[in-house]
């Protein structure tokens, strides 16, 4: 007997979506808003976003948050989006944990100010026994930077002689990531209708789909993160049928 057919969609989930949040500033402005109030919406749609990837099974999600380029936005912004990151740090574990979600932070803590390196700290250690989704939140990130980072790393080794230059393989490079032991994404959406990576994940994203939504950070909701995961999913099954 055939099997009943099933409406259900079989395919899995993506392991890791990365999100580029673009479109903050656009969302305020078209509202004559000031900036720091487009951030401001923009930093609660995370909270949604985390829910809403966690229900649909994904297991790691990567959140663009503060790119090494953004340091050189005016200071007055730059204090704002490290206040709503004060704030997210600070009041999100308890519903992190109540939803399984495991923090890390990756990107340059040294450009970081002490208080918030120590909110990550707090946070990572508060939550860190997580187990339905891990939330990688980038700040201070830049996948050039991530590289230079890894083959410094590399080059102390065989300067040492704990290697050889014939040992460094793609392995070595991906194990001195921030995201090391991590899957790479399978899934970079981007807001805002920009067509750019911007520096973000760089070596991880060699093979990941990309989405490209025309839609703002701030009104970005859990259909526009199913809409990013269908066309993933076609774009897969197609794939498949030229591959066979
Ligand atoms: C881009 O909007 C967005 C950012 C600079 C980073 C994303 C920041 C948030 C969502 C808020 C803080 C996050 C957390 C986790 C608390 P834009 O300013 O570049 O927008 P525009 O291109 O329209 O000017």
């Amino acid at each position: 007997m055939e099997p009943a057919p099933s409406h259900a969609d079989p395919s899995p989930p993506p392991r890791h979506v990365a999100i580029i949040m673009d479109g903050n500033g656009r969302w305020a402005k078209a509202r004559g808003l000031p900036r720091s109030a487009g951030h401001k919406r923009g930093a609660e749609r995370v909270r949604r976003t985390v829910e809403a990837a966690r229900e649909l099974g994904i297991a790691y999600l990567t959140l663009y948050a503060f790119s090494s380029e953004n340091w050189k936005r005016p200071l007055g912004e730059v204090t704002d989006l490290m206040g709503l990151l004060r704030l997210y740090l600070r009041n999100e574990i308890a519903h992190l944990n109540k939803n399984g979600v495991r923090l890390r932070v990756i990107g340059d803590r040294g450009r970081l100010g002490r208080d918030i390196i120590s909110l990550i700290d707090h946070a990572e250690s508060a939550t860190g026994g997580n187990t339905a989704l891990t939330l990688n939140l980038a700040l201070s990130y830049g996948g050039r930077h991530e590289l230079v980072e890894a083959a410094r790393l590399l080059a102390a080794e065989v300067a040492a002689g704990r290697m050889e230059p014939a040992d460094i393989d793609e392995a070595a490079v991906a194990a001195r990531l921030y995201t090391a032991g991590m899957p790479d994404p399978d899934l970079v959406i981007r807001t805002s209708g920009e067509k750019r990576i911007s520096n973000f994940l760089l070596w991880q994203s060699a093979y990941a789909e990309l989405v490209f939504l025309d839609v703002l950070w701030p009104e970005f909701g859990r259909e526009h993160l199913e809409a990013a995961v269908q066309d993933f999913h076609r774009r897969e099954r197609r794939y498949g049928a030229s591959a066979g």
